[in-house]
């Protein structure tokens, strides 16, 4: 999909505080950023005004929940989440065809008596977090990058707008899939962002994100949407992070 740089970039309020995603959005919207992420820890706290507040400043919102159940109970909270008027959400593909196809019909139904679009709705195929030995914990036998691919062409079968996957398999999905799906990559890392600010613990140098790219090589992947969390969000200025990475998207 061709896109500005800036259109590119969601990201992440991962945030403990309304007051702290409040600010983050003022702080990167000057930049060009208009979505952003509100994912499971930030709604299960604050509940819809975490929406709200992104959408009082003028963003879409990605709600990030991740749904994986059953098909009448993905079905009706699709519903609730038309209503928020986000602009992307997502559930588990492994949730299996008939529940994301229940979710695209409740999506569609709900929208549609409101008479406005419908959010994008993307699968999750393998989480970024995985690496191919995660596959054999799993019991999966197929690769990482095979699992992936198997999941993205359920999705696209069940009517979902696209996935999320690492930047790494983009290539041979946009290959298998075509251009007309959206790719949403999480587990994107400039390389100039600190170590210490990327780790699940402090101090702990360790990252949880296994299947890394940096903004550049995601996007010359194929990959529509950047997701970020701490690279922007820990770094001591968000707004200068945010102008660099569209700095190197131009290029
Ligand atoms: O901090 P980091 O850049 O790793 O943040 C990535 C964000 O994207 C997190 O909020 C994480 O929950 C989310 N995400 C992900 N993998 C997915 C879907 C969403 O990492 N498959």
């Amino acid at each position: 999909m061709k896109l500005a740089p800036q259109d590119r970039i969601i990201a992440a309020l991962d945030v403990e505080s309304l007051e702290e995603a409040a600010g983050l959005v003022k702080t990167l919207m000057p930049a060009g950023i208009s979505h952003f992420k509100v994912g499971m820890s930030l709604f299960t706290r604050f509940g819809p005004p975490s929406v709200e507040l992104v959408h009082r400043e003028g963003g879409k919102v990605f709600l990030d929940l991740k749904f994986h159940d059953i098909p009448s109970t993905v079905g009706r909270t699709m519903r609730s989440v038309a209503r928020l008027k986000v602009w992307m959400t997502n559930l588990h593909i492994q949730g299996g065809s008939a529940m994301m196809r229940e979710a695209v019909r409740a999506l569609r139904e709900e929208a549609g008596q409101a008479r406005m679009e419908p959010p994008l709705l993307i699968g999750v195929t393998v989480l970024t977090s995985m690496a191919e030995r995660d596959m054999i914990d799993l019991g999966l036998r197929k690769t990482l990058k095979d699992q992936v691919i198997y999941l993205a062409r359920l999705a696209k079968g069940a009517g979902l707008n696209g996935i999320v996957a690492s930047a790494q398999e983009a290539r041979a999905l946009r290959w298998a899939l075509g251009e007309d799906f959206v790719l949403v990559a999480p587990g994107i890392r400039p390389q100039e962002a600190p170590r210490d600010i990327l780790s699940v613990k402090p101090g702990s140098g360790t990252d949880d994100q296994q299947r890394t790219a940096t903004p550049a090589e995601a996007v010359r992947a194929g990959a529509d949407y950047l997701v970020m969390g701490r690279p922007i969000v820990k770094a001591a200025d968000p707004k200068s992070v945010v102008l660099k990475i569209i700095q190197e998207l131009e290029r």
